[in-house]
């Protein structure tokens, strides 16, 4: 059996933890700073980073000592990412992989997301189709293979994530905003407005845009104000439904017969119900715990990398705007 330690600090949690041949989650921890940067409305860059400082080695050695293996490889996310928290991960991970001698196994953010499936059962098989959804990411990508992926389509501008994060802020409910908007539209009416579906037409391609959602938010409060939670509950009506519409065009345009969706924004209800319900091919998604940032999918993608001899490469350095392919 091979275990990799894998260690997640690209934004605002440390994820840390021993996953068993890239499939069972042998031990993990996640230290959460939503409540510090909850009062600023958002991350905090240099917060976030002194955050990171202080918790990863006392997580590292729970995690050590809850599992009880030898550790085969230290995986670490190397970007997409805030630099000074990247830095802390990927920092501990060589210093770590150094001092046991084993491979130090560099990984993509999204890749980890990915390979959140992975974890759960029964895993996804190559090839499928992934729609990548978080705060900093809304991708819709073909991956052939293993660490082999075509992007098809991208955001122009916001994230959903980040529109989630935006539009909350507009309605002054709590960071992060897309759990706030779940919570705050459950008790609303999703058709008491209809905000528009930016770049959903056929001819559009596969690319996202939520800027001009958050906009139409904007001016909706501001125009006419209305209840909280029923500009929630149709804003997210509207954010999902983008979602549903460029990933039925990216079924029929590749063919795809198998979906995996990932990354925080896969935590929305909603938009689990609808992928799962609507769509006529098998739809994998991660449990709820293994959709916002984690350790286990970085060592899931970890054990992946080194079992495709990818892994060992020292002078990889944290890059913040690192591409998938
Ligand atoms: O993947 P993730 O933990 O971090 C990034 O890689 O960005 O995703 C965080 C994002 C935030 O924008 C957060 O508002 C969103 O995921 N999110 C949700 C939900 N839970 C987290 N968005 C919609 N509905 C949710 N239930
Ligand atoms: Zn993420």
């Amino acid at each position: 059996m091979t275990h990799v330690l894998g260690i997640e600090t690209s934004c605002d949690e440390t994820g840390v933890a021993v996953v068993a041949d890239g499939q069972r989650i042998v031990a993990a921890e996640v230290a959460s700073q939503i409540d510090i940067h909850a009062r600023f409305g958002g991350v905090v860059p240099e917060i976030a980073s002194r955050q990171h400082t202080e918790c990863i080695s006392q997580l590292v050695q729970a995690v050590i000592e809850e599992a009880q293996v030898r550790i085969d490889a230290v995986a670490a996310t190397i970007g997409p990412g805030l630099m000074g928290s990247l830095l802390v991960g990927v920092s501990f991970a060589k210093a770590l992989a150094l001092s046991w001698d084993v491979p130090f196994v560099p990984v993509h953010h999204l890749e980890g997301h990915l390979f959140s499936a992975f974890l759960a059962d029964p895993p996804p098989e190559f090839p499928f189709l992934a729609l990548i959804v978080s705060g900093g990411h809304t991708c819709l990508v073909h991956c052939e293979r293993p660490h082999h992926y075509q992007m098809l389509g991208t955001t122009r501008d916001d994230a959903v994530g980040e529109s989630f994060d935006k539009v909350a802020r507009l309605l002054d409910l709590p960071y992060p905003g897309g759990p706030s908007i779940q919570r705050a539209g459950a008790e609303g009416d999703d058709q008491a407005v209809t905000f528009p579906r930016p770049m959903t037409g056929k001819s559009d391609g596969l690319d996202f845009s939520y800027s001009g959602l958050k906009t139409a938010v904007l001016y909706e409060l501001r125009d006419r104000g209305g209840v909280v939670a029923d500009l929630a509950a149709s804003f997210q009506a509207a954010a999902v439904d983008i979602l549903l519409i460029k990933t039925r065009q990216a079924i029929e345009e590749t063919g795809a017969d198998r979906l995996v969706a990932a990354g925080g924004v896969a935590a929305n209800r909603l938009l689990r119900e609808r992928l799962t319900s609507e769509l006529d091919i098998p739809v994998h998604v991660p449990p709820l715990s293994l959709c916002v940032d984690n350790g286990a999918m970085i060592a899931a993608a970890g054990h992946s990398r080194l079992m495709h001899g990818m892994a060992g490469d020292m002078r990889a350095a944290p890059t913040p705007n690192l591409p998938l392919s």
